[in-house]
């Protein structure tokens, strides 16, 4: 039997802190899209950011057998210590970065390492420098958080990178953080050691402004880019760089929520206060399943990146092979990031006006039944992204279909 509704019940009321914070519009698009399907239309969804590799065999494996040896039970806050020793000796192999368990943090996924950063260190009125285009998650967590997000527009021109003088313009003495991201979501533009070196001068004559380096895209480099992180680069600044990592995008294991991050103890001490109530430890199962994967075999990163390489090159070209698109060749990730303006003030077959890249993006949908995400979502315009992290078969469609429904508009 429901129950009877509750006439004298107040209205809900949300809380201060989520009122800034919308839903996000790649979820919407997603939603939008998966709906068009139900009614039965042949939608390509190239929105989301996930591989579509299966999670490797050996790892789920693991899985089955700490589930057999009875590890269902509660591990130590941040980490059991297999799995922080796991975490330590990927930063040995990959990074040639030493730290002790106390400089290391697991938590689940590497959304709630950066979530856990940020309600550990930020006050009302302290700033965060994000650059744009962005992974919005960055600035809503920071505003959940208390704290202010400075963004800071990097231009198509300087490959979407942050410039050492924009970041010496952004430094105030409220500043408590950089955030930086390489390789992007969504650009997929990825710094080298020459890109990063004037950055972190610039953080040496700034002792006060920590680091934040999400590098959760390591692994999916391409051509001659040598990754490189900025706690390698600078030891000097090792006291005061947190440097975020996961196995979701690397070994296709977003569903296991899984991340980890490593930096100075005190920190690490202060992001478990916030863990301890909020979730407690990450899955024991998902943290057998990820040792596995950072100290077993690791075949499956070079052919799966071969193979994001080469939709890469399939993506980016048939971009650029359409009148009115340019896109650049991104060093990493799975993601393209392409500019429309060449699109702006066309008309569509149905009479309506291209004035923005989300008109852009609505008009793919309904024309072509493919759903890119505006780069406006991401704090950039006029953008889109494509995620290739799908069949090649399904990317060449999707390409073809945008290609058609480009033609399409008149001038
Ligand atoms: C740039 C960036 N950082 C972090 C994450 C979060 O990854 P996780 O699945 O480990 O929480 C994502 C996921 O989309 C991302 O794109």
């Amino acid at each position: 039997m429901l129950a009877k509704p509750d006439t004298l019940a107040a209205p809900f009321r949300s809380a201060a802190r989520i009122a800034d914070i919308g839903v996000s519009e790649i979820l919407q698009i997603g939603a939008q899209a998966a709906a068009l399907r139900k009614a039965g239309e042949d939608v390509i969804i190239l929105g989301a950011g996930e591989p579509d590799f299966d999670t490797p065999e050996p790892v789920k494996q693991a899985a089955v057998r700490a589930m057999q040896r009875g590890e269902t039970k509660y591990t130590a806050l941040d980490g059991s210590p297999v799995m922080k020793e796991a975490v330590r000796e990927k930063f040995r192999r990959d990074n040639g970065l030493e730290f002790s368990t106390q400089e290391i943090s697991v938590a689940s996924g590497a959304k709630q390492v950066i979530f856990n950063a940020f309600m550990a260190t930020l006050d009302p009125g302290d700033e965060v420098i994000v650059p744009t285009p962005y992974w919005t998650s960055y600035a809503d967590i920071i505003r959940v958080a208390g704290g202010t997000p400075v963004l800071v527009a990097c231009d198509l021109a300087n490959g979407f990178r942050l410039k050492a003088e924009q970041l010496e313009r952004a430094i105030t003495p409220a500043t408590r953080w950089l955030m930086l991201n390489s390789p992007s979501n969504p650009t997929g533009a990825a710094y080298s050691e020459t890109d990063y070196r004037p950055l972190l001068d610039v953080l040496l004559r700034h002792p006060h402004v920590w680091l934040l380096a999400d590098d959760i895209y390591e692994h999916i480099v391409y051509d001659d880019f040598r990754f490189v992180t900025p706690a390698a680069l600078e030891p000097a600044l090792r006291g005061r760089i947190l440097t975020v990592n996961g196995v979701s995008k690397a070994y296709a294991m977003t569903g296991w929520r899984i991340g980890y991050g490593a930096g100075p103890a005190a920190l690490i001490k202060a992001m478990a206060v916030i863990q301890s109530q909020s979730t407690s430890n990450p899955s024991s199962i998902s943290q057998a399943a990820a040792i596995e994967a950072l100290t077993g075999s690791q075949a499956c990163l070079t052919e799966r990146r071969d193979s994001f390489r080469l939709r890469r090159d399939l993506v980016v070209d048939a971009l650029n092979a359409i009148d009115g698109i340019a896109c650049l060749r991104p060093q990493g990730a799975f993601y393209t990031f392409a500019s429309c303006a060449g699109l702006l003030g066309r008309t569509t077959p149905k009479g309506s006006r291209i004035e923005s890249d989300r008109d852009f993006c609505a008009y793919v949908l309904d024309a072509a039944k493919v759903a890119v995400v505006p780069g406006s979502a991401f704090g950039a315009t006029p953008f889109f992204r494509i995620s290739y992290a799908t069949s090649e078969a399904e990317l060449k469609e999707a390409l073809a279909r945008i290609a058609g429904a480009c033609a399409a508009l008149m001038v």
